[in-house]
């Protein structure tokens, strides 16, 4: 049976309570932590690099879920395997060499993920596909948290989930980027299976609570 992913982003964490917020996903039903690098060049913004990768690495007690938004990502994969990354993607939109990368990925211990911006097709994973373990769709221009959800992301979705039958069905399919309780059953439906979510957690009420309701969805959500 289908095992889904709730992976909150710590990119919307408070950082001056940085262990308070890692013990909270510690304790709740999340499986993954999602870790967003952001190096100011691939996008319009820098996030925070290994200082903060050693400190959730310290007190994280789930798969590391690293994702880079950086150019040259060749250059920090041995790097983020060494500071605790379970999890490596890569943007398709930054390798040149992106067969090349997602073996140094997996050389380096490490699950091996590709993400594709809003505009980029899925088609052009064609001859990757097999190798990899998982596809991270941005369902926003990467860059920001809480950002509006593009709706264009579930016939990606489908697109995929399409080209791995028979191909690599165990793939990871991840959705990140205005992800909440307004979308992720049509998200399962369409045949996501591992959801990032930081603003609709991080800004809720109660984000244990939050993370729990984002849970029981994607178990009993119609596929
Ligand atoms: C955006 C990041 C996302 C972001 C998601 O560039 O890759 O992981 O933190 O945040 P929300 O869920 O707030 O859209
Ligand atoms: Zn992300």
């Amino acid at each position: 049976e289908m095992n889904y992913i709730i992976a909150p982003s710590i990119l919307s964490a408070d950082f001056g309570n940085l262990q308070r917020d890692i013990e909270m996903i510690n304790q709740s039903e999340a499986d993954w932590f999602h870790v967003d690098v952001m190096d100011g060049v691939f996008v319009p913004n820098i996030s925070f690099g290994f200082p903060i990768m050693a400190a959730v690495k310290k007190h994280a007690k789930k798969t590391l879920d690293v994702h880079l938004m950086i150019v040259e990502p060749d250059k920090y994969i041995e790097a983020f395997a060494k500071a605790g990354a379970d999890r490596i993607t890569v943007h398709y939109e930054a390798c040149t060499h992106l067969h090349r990368t997602i073996e140094n990925i997996k050389a380096n211990g490490c699950k091996a993920g590709v993400a594709l911006n809003p505009h980029t097709p899925v088609t052009l994973l064609q001859d990757v596909i097999e190798d990899l373990d998982l596809v991270l769709i941005m369902s926003v221009n990467p860059g920001f948290g809480g950002q509006q959800f593009i709706h264009n992301t579930y016939k990606k979705i489908r697109d995929l989930k399409a080209m791995i039958q028979g191909r690599n069905e165990d793939l990871a399919i991840e959705v990140d980027g205005g992800v909440g309780l307004q979308n992720i059953a049509t998200l399962v439906s369409a045949g996501a299976n591992a959801f990032v979510a930081g603003n609709a957690i991080f800004a809720a009420e109660n984000p244990t609570d939050m993370i729990s309701k984002m849970k029981s969805i994607t178990t009993s959500a119609i596929q």
